[in-house]
């Protein structure tokens, strides 16, 4: 890899040097960045190759030349300028835009800070009032803040008034429809095509893993609970997946590898995805978390001699899931709204007598992009790269 000799101008704040196929820039903090030529051209902000009003890219990436090189470089005061080897239109670059997209580093795809919890959560569950969340956007966007870290926040003070939980959804996203209902009655049904439905106990699960992509999130809200008994519990799964990877990874590695059915259905739809129960991003960490006994299939795309150490993991999966330490007891009050992160929090209750009273919650599922994009716009960082 040569060194050329180009000729820069360059200003106290940085400089350059310009290699076979990279430019190297040197801030003025002591650290470097090195652009490859042909990402200088994919990412060139001139109107042929970029339309300023949408932010988004006119040039073909593919068309960029394999062999593509700088033929000039200059380093002005707030314009870093690339002539190319190919004769067309220089690039002019914002050094604080490089800055803040250089990749030179090892830099891990953003990730915001997660706050993992067990059972002392149910004593800090954090918590926003829903009048000013419905009126204010600088407090929807510090509650969505909140339920990205958390996966599990309240909102209290809430109209308890037929479907007021779509209401919240249209105000910060848009109601993810499924086969089934567009807002969920929980409560007790004549003819339930689910256990929800009934006033059984309803063992900690996510909801909806027939689906290739289960609803991101949820939206529970309650409108009356004077029942006996009743009580909801929730999990954070990113808690129990970092647990099983340190006491038995082995467990983990089997349930993050084998795809296995799950079904929902009822008279009139009927949804069945074949996936892990756990899948992990990039780093490792818990991206989607399928977990409902009920709707687990016979275990058919498990290989024959891998199904005894299947159940092994999933046992210890469940033990980790059951675990009273990494439990939140929770009783709704009429007014209140959950908003749960379904790829990652579980959630079930306690059976109950509804012999003398109503327990009667509205739920609703949102898309997790859909909030963040709200909290990005209501942060003033919608389309800022
Ligand atoms: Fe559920």
């Amino acid at each position: 890899m040569g060194k050329h000799d180009y000729e820069f101008v360059s200003n106290k704040a940085i400089s350059a040097d310009a290699y076979d196929s990279f430019l190297a820039l040197y801030w003025q903090d002591g650290s470097v960045s090195r652009f490859h030529y042909q990402w200088l051209r994919d990412n060139c902000r001139s109107t042929e190759r970029f339309d300023a009003a949408t932010q988004e890219r006119k040039a073909l990436t593919e068309s960029i030349p394999c062999d593509l090189r700088a033929q000039t470089i200059f380093v002005e005061d707030g314009e870093v300028r690339v002539s190319w080897s190919d004769g067309t239109a220089d690039s002019h670059f914002d050094p604080a835009w490089l800055k803040r997209n250089s990749y030179d580093v090892q830099r891990k795809p953003t990730v915001l800070a997660q706050h993992q919890w067990g059972a002392e959560y149910g004593a800090a569950l954090t918590s926003f009032a829903y009048p000013e969340v419905m009126t204010d956007d600088a407090a929807a966007g510090d509650m969505v803040a909140a339920f990205e870290k958390t996966g599990l926040i309240r909102l209290t003070g809430a109209p308890t008034d037929d479907c007021e939980v779509e209401r919240f959804a249209n105000r910060l996203a848009y109601v993810r429809e499924i086969a089934f209902d567009r807002v969920a009655n929980i409560r007790v049904s004549v003819d339930p095509y689910t256990l929800g439905f009934t006033n059984a106990s309803l063992p900690l699960h996510t909801d909806c893993s027939g689906y290739s992509w289960p609803p991101n999130v949820m939206a529970f809200h309650c409108l009356q609970n004077d029942v006996a008994g009743g009580a909801s519990q929730y999990v954070d799964g990113a808690n129990v997946v970092a647990q099983l990877r340190k006491a038995d990874p082995e467990a983990l590695r089997i349930m993050t590898e084998y795809a296995v059915q799950f079904r929902l259905w009822s008279k009139n739809a009927d949804t069945l995805s074949q996936h892990p129960p756990v899948i992990l991003d990039e780093q490792g960490n818990l991206a989607v978390l399928r977990y409902a006994n009920w709707t687990v299939q016979p275990l058919k795309t498990v290989p024959f001699d891998v199904v005894p150490g299947w159940y092994d993991a999933w046992r210890a999966l469940a033990e980790r899931i059951n675990a009273p330490e990494n439990r939140v007891s929770y009783r709704c009050l009429p007014g209140e709204i959950l908003l749960i992160n379904n790829h990652r929090v579980l959630h079930g209750r306690d059976a109950f007598d509804d012999g003398e009273g109503t327990r009667h919650f509205q739920q609703v599922y949102m898309e997790l992009d859909d909030l963040s994009g709200f909290r990005r716009i209501a942060q003033g960082k919608g389309g800022v790269a």
